[in-house]
């Protein structure tokens, strides 16, 4: 039995730029006076950190409400007011935390843990945002939802869409999304529409058109997106009894998932269910790293730049999150590396080689951890969370074609058993 001790507290919207307010119930994604970016604020209670760790250790059930069976809305108080019977969930969370002592001596660091979002129903960890935002839009009463994407926010956004029971349309870059993700989106219904130009140019276009067309907006420019996502913290930090690690790594392209990070952190620590501060790392893809080049410069200056990387879901050139970025990375003392294509797929065979698996984009966590050992940013004695934020199979195309199966492939034989044996000799 649940005790409901903890009350829930009351949110609204504000502008990360010039601190406007708005209703939480305001449909618009960016704020009408500035066009900045807007954050949903509550009043963390103080003193009560033992009573949610309680609370949330009470909810694991395969069983009863969302509130129960989700990693996401298991720390609504956290996260959003919403009725249990206005949620929309298949449920999503509970990804486990893998060891795997090939991972870690790869990488050089003998505490590495791989908190897998690759096991999240659409197989990334965008279905944590998408709960929240699905079920946003049907409390702003949207007609139909959107947005522009990579492959996996769009596979994610048809899939709630469908479960929610409204419309969906999505931008991709004409070409330049992987197999597995782009027959999601078409397979959960979503109307898909390939614009000729990359991602920045879809979300560019949508951020105009959206408003226009009277759909909502479900880009991670979308504020509920970020509550949602803040759970792969909070969670992990439950796996972990909430014993902060030193280092969490994660790959860095909208920068959305950057953001959420920051603030599930800031807010763990306000809410003392944390006594420190891990620091962020997050990893770009060297094609793709403008916020690298930003971060060298101790942000003194928002880079852009034409991406150009073989781990499409990040291939990003104009960080949509930038400012929140810049401020989850200056909340932690956090560190942004750059990592090159090759040394991505190494990471993304050894993940692969383990009996893990994960797609390109995600392997550079892995790849990022191993380049801060090298250069001494991370010391082989702290302990590293890194984040896997996509399954293996969104992205089949790609290990074939960069040998991320390292050198394995199907050896064709006649049907008998010498055939075998000398297949295997
Ligand atoms: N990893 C994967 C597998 C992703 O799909 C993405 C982003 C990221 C990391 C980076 O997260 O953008 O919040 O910094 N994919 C988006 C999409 C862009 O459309 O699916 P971010």
């Amino acid at each position: 039995m649940t005790t409901w001790r903890v009350e829930v507290p009351a949110r609204w919207q504000q502008c990360a730029t010039c601190g406007n307010r708005l209703d939480e119930l305001d449909a618009r994604t960016s704020c009408p006076e500035c066009g900045g970016l807007l954050d949903v604020m509550y009043h963390t209670p103080a003193g009560r950190a033992a009573e949610l760790r309680r609370l949330f250790d009470s909810r694991v059930s395969l069983r009863g409400t969302p509130r129960d069976r989700s990693g996401v809305w298991r720390y609504a108080e956290l996260i959003m007011n919403a009725a249990p019977e206005s949620i929309v969930s298949f449920p999503e969370g509970n990804t486990p935390m893998l060891a795997s002592e090939r991972v870690a001596s790869w990488a050089g660091v003998a505490q590495l843990q791989l908190k897998h979002e690759g096991m999240n129903p659409t197989g990334s960890f965008k279905d944590r945002g998408m709960t929240v935002g699905v079920t946003q839009a049907k409390r702003v009463g949207a007609r139909a939802v959107a947005c522009a994407s990579t492959g996996n926010t769009s596979a994610s956004l048809a899939a709630y869409a469908a479960l929610g029971g409204l419309p969906s349309v999505v931008l991709v870059p004409a070409g330049q999304v992987a197999a597995g993700k782009l027959q999601q989106t078409l397979a959960y219904g979503a109307r898909t529409l390939a614009v000729r130009g990359d991602f920045d140019a879809c979300l560019a276009l949508l951020r105009d058109a959206a408003h226009r067309l009277g759909i909502y907006l479900l880009n991670s420019v979308n504020p509920f997106r970020v509550e949602g996502q803040k759970a792969i913290v909070f969670e992990l930090l439950q796996q972990l009894d909430w014993q902060a690690p030193d280092w969490i790594a994660l790959p860095a392209g909208n920068l959305g998932n950057t953001a959420a990070f920051g603030k599930a952190l800031d807010e763990a620590s306000r809410l003392g269910l944390i006594d420190r501060i891990p620091r962020l790392l997050c990893v770009q893809a060297a094609g793709a790293a403008p916020f690298y080049r930003s971060f060298q410069s101790g942000f003194a200056e928002r880079h852009k730049s034409r991406a150009a990387t073989v781990a499409s879901a990040i291939r990003i050139g104009d960080p949509a999150s930038y400012d929140r970025g810049v401020r989850a990375l200056r909340l932690t003392r956090g560190a942004v590396v750059a990592v090159p294509d090759e040394e991505i797929i190494d990471a993304q065979r050894c993940v692969g080689s383990a009996g893990i698996g994960c797609e390109p984009a995600s392997a550079a966590s892995v790849a990022g951890v191993r380049a801060a050992v090298k250069s001494e940013l991370i010391s082989p004695e702290e302990s590293v969370v890194a984040v896997l934020t996509g399954h293996l199979l969104k992205h089949p195309d790609a290990s074939t074609a960069n040998d991320a199966n390292g050198g394995n492939s199907p050896v064709e034989i006649d049907p008998s058993i010498e055939a075998i044996e000398r297949a295997l000799h």
